[in-house]
């Protein structure tokens, strides 16, 4: 029932008690999860009644009422007090929202220890860029295919005050990529990472194309940073072969 793209977001569960599944939608994820014991209880919640009645019918259908809980809210606001929650997943949403949603109960998951898995749609240097401006450590990061598209899964977690991580330095493809993804040497992910990394050359050639024949003196800092992204993303590429 789960692809590849949910079954790598459900190996990178680590705690096996309350997760929180922030727009569960057809509530697969915790189906799964309660199914093969990886968590005890689930509370899948979703915006749109909709998709929250798509969750009702496969909780009932596969009789986990006890272990799923169905709420209907947005983000992270769905958190009572009490709620025992030490894992949230956040996926198959935009990195700009995921960021908005996990700050507006930052403070909850920092005094809470609560470990948070992100599967951005799109813009994961931008969920990145929040985690370590706000000091949560990343964990764990992978890719996985799904539906032909490559996703990034990452995993962090606060600490418990807001101390500088790290900075980038320009054309810096770490946020891009993940700094564990572009460690990990598993022929999965090499292979992910290879293909992902060609598809930003070609990106950043098309743009560097662009700007050659544009007409202004305005570009030169913007041409800068696509020979350093260029750059950076050859070195990448040297280390894969
Ligand atoms: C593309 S689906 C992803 C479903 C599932 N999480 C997955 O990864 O397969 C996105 C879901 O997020 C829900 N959603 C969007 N904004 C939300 C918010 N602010 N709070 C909770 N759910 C939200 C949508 O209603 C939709 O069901």
């Amino acid at each position: 029932m789960i692809d590849e793209r949910l079954k790598t977001i459900a190996d990178m569960v680590s705690k096996p008690g309350t997760l929180l599944d922030v727009g569960t939608d057809h509530g697969y994820l915790p189906i799964y999860l309660v199914q093969n014991k990886v968590v005890k209880n689930v509370i899948a919640s979703d915006v749109s009644k909709g998709s929250l009645s798509k969750a009702v019918i496969q909780v009932e259908l596969h009789k986990l009422e006890t272990s799923i809980e169905t709420r209907l809210g947005s983000g992270l606001e769905v958190i009572k007090e009490g709620d025992k929650i030490d894992t949230i997943v956040i996926s198959g949403m935009g990195g700009n929202l995921i960021s908005e949603l996990i700050d507006k109960r930052l403070k909850h998951i920092r005094k809470n220890d609560i470990e948070i898995i992100v599967q951005p749609v799109q813009l994961p240097e931008s969920i990145r860029k929040y985690f370590y401006e706000n000091s949560f450590d990343i964990l764990e990061e992978k890719l996985a295919k799904a539906d032909g598209r490559i996703y990034h899964i990452i995993k962090a977690k606060a600490r418990k005050a807001k101390i500088p991580i790290r900075n980038f330095s320009e054309g810096d493809v770490t946020l891009e990529l993940g700094e564990f993804i572009m460690a990990d040497k598993s022929n999965n992910n090499l292979m992910l990472l290879k293909e992902l990394v060609y598809y930003k050359l070609k990106k950043q050639y098309k743009i560097k194309e662009k700007l050659e024949i544009t007409d202004s003196n305005n570009i030169k800092d913007r041409y800068r940073v696509v020979l350093k992204k260029i750059e950076s993303l050859n070195n990448v590429l040297e280390k894969i072969d």
